[in-house]
């Protein structure tokens, strides 16, 4: 394996008595798009500004392209950083933005102009070179930006949310382009959000952060099939959470009763002993509906429900179920076939889980205080 072209090692950084990055240590493979995925004050940005060498660490190292930073200035380090305010100069052309930090490192004039032109026809944006940039679109902007960056071929790339400002339908469009963008440079891409999808879209690699320290790192896959901490199964992907205490847990299953007396059955992640106070997550889509209970896997423990309302959403429509015993509020996503597309608020209706693919963690500090 390649050195890493980032090594984070046992990084602090403190705020007053505010512990802002907690001895945090984690490594980014050379040519990945890396995620560090978070609640807004988690400390993503004091992380990437250590990165970038705006602000000093308290304690710990960071390593980028194999070399330690202890000491290298910001402008000396190979990174480059896109904030969500872009910065682009609004007086200058495109090219001119584009080729700005060329100049500044002294290339000479014919050359910037050949790499910032070569560099805007890999964006797409080979014909803009002469506009100015309150010409362009927030989608061309923000390429704009990245180019501004990526002619300057760091090592890493360092972008922090992005994506934020702009509406809806082009955050969803800049992610395609985006991990476009990315694959086709290889360029070593740092990137911070709040915003779960995204990661789980753009990235090889995630770190889940929450409190200074990283929860969880791993593929998107892992983070959604196997959540480790109920952090990281409440804040990766939509999930029905169920607090209560385990009645049986000796195997690999256990089952699991609410103060209110709804009995589920859940895969243990963890240390768990009968008694415990424990936190089940069911995600939507693991979920089946059905109208009668005789049409549901046999296998599978079954429940009761109530219709409270259809969540109409094209491919992502979900219906919201009160659990019969408990009125418990429980969703489960609607199978693309239209088949439920006739539910109605009141219905009785039936549905189960498969309890493998159902997390059971020990409930955290607190936890059922959060019962929703
Ligand atoms: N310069 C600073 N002085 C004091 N506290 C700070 C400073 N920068 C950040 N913090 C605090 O550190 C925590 C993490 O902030 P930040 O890294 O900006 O979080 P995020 O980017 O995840 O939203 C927050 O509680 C924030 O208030
Ligand atoms: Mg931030």
């Amino acid at each position: 394996m390649s050195t890493p072209d980032l090594v984070a090692d046992a990084v602090v950084k403190r705020f007053a008595d505010h512990v802002a990055v907690d001895s945090l240590s984690f490594s980014v493979e050379r040519g990945s798009f890396f995620s560090i995925l978070g609640p807004s004050g988690c400390g993503k940005t004091t992380l990437l500004r250590m990165i970038a060498g705006f602000i000093a660490p308290d304690g710990g190292d960071i390593a980028i392209g194999g070399r330690s930073m202890r000491d290298v200035a910001p402008n000396r380090r190979p990174v480059n950083m896109v904030f969500q305010q872009l910065a682009l100069f609004p007086m200058m052309s495109v090219g001119e933005n584009v080729a700005f930090g060329l100049a500044r490192r002294g290339v000479g004039r014919a050359d910037r102009v050949k790499r910032s032109t070569a560099m805007l026809e890999r964006v797409g944006l080979g014909n803009a070179a002469d506009k100015r940039v309150d010409e362009l679109s927030g989608g061309q902007r923000q390429r704009v930006a990245i180019a501004r960056s990526l002619v300057l071929e760091p090592t890493l790339l360092l972008l922090d949310e992005p994506l934020g400002a702009l509406d809806l339908k082009l955050r969803e469009h800049m992610k395609i382009e985006l991990k476009q963008l990315q694959a086709s440079f290889g360029t070593t891409f740092v990137y911070i959000t709040h915003d779960q999808s995204e990661a789980l879209v753009l990235s090889d690699h995630v770190g889940v952060m929450s409190h200074g320290r990283f929860e969880q790192l791993g593929t998107p896959q892992d983070l959604y099939y196997r959540p480790q901490t109920p952090f990281v199964a409440g804040f990766v992907g939509a999930n029905n959470r169920i607090v209560g205490r385990t009645t049986q847990a000796d195997g690999e299953i256990a089952e699991i009763a609410t103060a209110d007396g709804w009995i589920v059955r859940a895969l243990t992640t963890g240390a768990i002993a009968a008694g415990d106070a424990v936190e089940v997550f069911v995600r939507p889509e693991v979920a089946i509906l059905a109208r009668n209970a005789s049409e549901l896997p046999p296998q599978h423990p079954q429940h009761a429900g109530e219709v409270q309302s259809v969540l109409f959403d094209g491919a992502n429509s979900a219906v919201l179920l009160q659990e019969a015993r408990t009125r418990r509020e429980f969703r489960i996503a609607l199978p693309q076939t239209g088949q439920f597309s006739d539910l109605k608020p009141q219905e009785k209706v039936a549905f189960s889980f498969d309890p493998s693919r159902a997390v059971c963690f020990a409930a955290r500090a607190g936890a059922a205080g959060q019962d929703a």
